[in-house]
């Protein structure tokens, strides 16, 4: 891939695609789903805002996750942004060994999904509808709640597979969230 600019067709392979698309950089969320002791996580990149009227946003999830049940069944979850201290937060909802929600500190969003308490931002869901993505599972929610309880923080970033809090230099830039 290194050095590749060709734009010709070819057979695109999906380590190349992740390389590729590893070069947008994007912030880093855990998305709770389920209640109570049934409650899980995962952590995901793919999340997107998609519409203010309605509220809308959308992530993506991979066919396999574990999560895609507890959504699918509870129809309803909260995407927690990551703040730039919870690198071990998001390593430890990714991959196997999935951390459980009852060991991180939580407080229930008004639909009953566990919010992270030191969550950057939440934004607390119903899920509207979901398409097929290929091998991932498309899930678009309507935002019914949402706080910003960290917003003096930086963020978690995702570039090239590095993970980590954005450059602080960023601090000094006036938020466009009031208050
Ligand atoms: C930074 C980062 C971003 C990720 N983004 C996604 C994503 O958008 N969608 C997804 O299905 N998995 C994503 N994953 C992988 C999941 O966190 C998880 O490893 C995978 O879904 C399988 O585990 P599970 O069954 O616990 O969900 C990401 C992992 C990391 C470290």
């Amino acid at each position: 891939m290194a050095g590749s600019t060709s734009s010709e067709a070819a057979p695109v392979d999906g380590r190349t695609l992740r390389d590729v698309c590893g070069m947008f950089v994007t912030g880093v969320t855990v998305i709770t789903s389920g209640e109570d002791g049934d409650a899980e996580g995962t952590t995901v990149n793919s999340f997107t805002s998609v519409s203010l009227d309605p509220p809308l946003v959308l992530f993506c999830l991979h066919k396999e996750s574990r999560l895609r049940a507890v959504v699918d069944a509870s129809r309803k979850f909260v995407v927690n942004f990551l703040q730039g201290q919870q690198e071990g937060l998001a390593r430890a909802f990714a991959g196997k060994g999935t951390a459980e929600i009852r060991d991180v500190a939580t407080h229930p969003s008004v639909t009953g999904v566990p919010v992270l308490s030191d969550a950057l931002a939440f934004l607390s869901c119903r899920l509207v509808d979901e398409f097929d993505g290929g091998d991932h599972t498309v899930f678009i929610g309507e935002v019914v709640e949402l706080g910003v309880p960290r917003q003096h923080q930086e963020p978690l970033v995702f570039f090239r597979g590095w993970l980590g809090a954005l450059d602080e230099e960023l601090r000094g830039v006036p938020s466009i969230v009031d208050g």
